[in-house]
């Protein structure tokens, strides 16, 4: 059987940059509340001009594809993972896949929130497994900026979100000693659906409803989150995950060279790392410059790891996410 082997790791954030000091313009917020709550110090906003989900993604997998020294005609397969697609349908796979010059190839989208790169990992690394697939962009994109309400109604969770891109390209080793993903693990309790959601345009909704100017003033178009409830199952789930791949794997946090946690809040990371007792120099955090961006926070992550000498030949990442659904994940990988 074939093993999934991650050669090249790309990003794109916007250029904007939307600080702190900016969100106190628009809403009764603080510098201090948001860094000390949640770590950020600022994050990344699209330009409605310019950026989409599919134009930012085809730009982290260019860098990706580069990285690896692949051209884009030697991509089969495409998993894109986004909550916050350019329409509302198609999926924004085959905008890339457009975007790419790639027509033909199959493309698939995945909505799992936080945990949908782990999701899109997994699935990858079970084509490329069974043989079906030898090259495959797994991407993370989100335009999480347009979907949040910037005033002080919104406030607990517009400070949190930002933009941008990251994608990883797997692709086929043979043998098993290789380096590669050595497993995935993927959970979700639905029961959770409604602390962290959006809920309109709803198909379940009668069409009027759907998008009227009293859906649309009742906010129920921007993301609605118990913060507390999802921060208390976060850090419980994040722990069990993680222990879950170790142990599947025969391996200890002890072996772990960086663990780069779905960036949610740095306080959630922070207490990972000493749940885990961890040195610093073993977790890998960005939160502060790019707030969360769901799907695109772990690929967005690994590759600014990588292009700081963090990810090398022989690395055993963790990979490790929790969010809406709920759902939440974990993956190890070898490098
Ligand atoms: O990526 C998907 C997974 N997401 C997460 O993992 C997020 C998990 N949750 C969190 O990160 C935190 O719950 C938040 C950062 C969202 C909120 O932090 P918190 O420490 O749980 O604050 P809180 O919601 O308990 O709110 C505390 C106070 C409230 O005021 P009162 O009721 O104590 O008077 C809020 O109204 O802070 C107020 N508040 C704010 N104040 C200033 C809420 N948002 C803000 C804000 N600026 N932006």
């Amino acid at each position: 059987m074939n093993k999934a082997k991650i050669t090249g790791i790309g990003h794109y954030v916007p250029e904007k940059v939307v600080t702190n000091a900016d969100l106190e313009k628009v809403m009764d917020t603080s510098n201090e509340w948001i860094v000390e709550r949640t770590g950020i110090h600022e994050r990344r906003f699209f330009n409605p001009e310019t950026d989409t989900v599919a134009n930012m993604s085809a730009k982290a997998c260019r860098m990706a594809l580069d990285r690896a020294g692949l051209q884009t005609s030697d991509v089969d397969f495409i998993v894109f993972a986004t909550i916050t697609p350019d329409y509302f349908f198609p999926g924004s796979g085959v905008l890339l896949q457009r975007e790419l010059g790639l027509e033909g190839i199959g493309a698939l989208d995945l909505r799992n929130a936080c945990s949908g790169f782990i999701y899109g990992l997994s699935v990858a690394d079970q084509f490329i497994k069974t043989g079906m697939y030898k090259t495959i962009l797994v991407v993370g994109a989100e335009i999480q900026s347009s979907a949040m309400e910037m005033n002080t109604r919104g406030r607990g969770v517009s400070v949190i979100f930002g933009d941008g891109a990251g994608a990883v390209v797997l692709q086929a080793a043979e043998g098993n000693s290789t380096p590669g993903v050595l497993s995935t693990h993927l959970h979700a309790d639905g029961r959770f659906a409604e602390e962290l959601y959006i809920k309109d345009p709803g198909s379940s909704r009668r069409p009027e409803e759907r998008l009227s100017q009293e859906t649309i003033e009742s906010a129920s178009i921007r993301a609605h989150m118990n913060g507390n409830t999802v921060f208390k199952h976060a850090i419980q789930r994040f722990q069990e995950v993680i222990h879950e791949a170790l142990d599947h794997n025969g391996l200890t946090k002890d072996e772990i060279d960086l663990l780069i946690p779905h960036q949610a809040n740095l306080r959630i990371s922070r207490y990972l790392q000493q749940q885990l007792e961890m040195p610093d120099d073993k977790v890998y955090n960005n939160i502060m410059r790019y707030g969360n961006t769901t799907a695109a926070s772990i690929p967005i992550a690994m590759s600014e790891a990588w292009a700081e000498g963090r990810i090398r030949e022989g690395t055993l990442l963790c990979v490790a996410a929790f969010g809406s659904g709920f759902t939440w994940a974990s993956s190890l990988i070898r490098f």
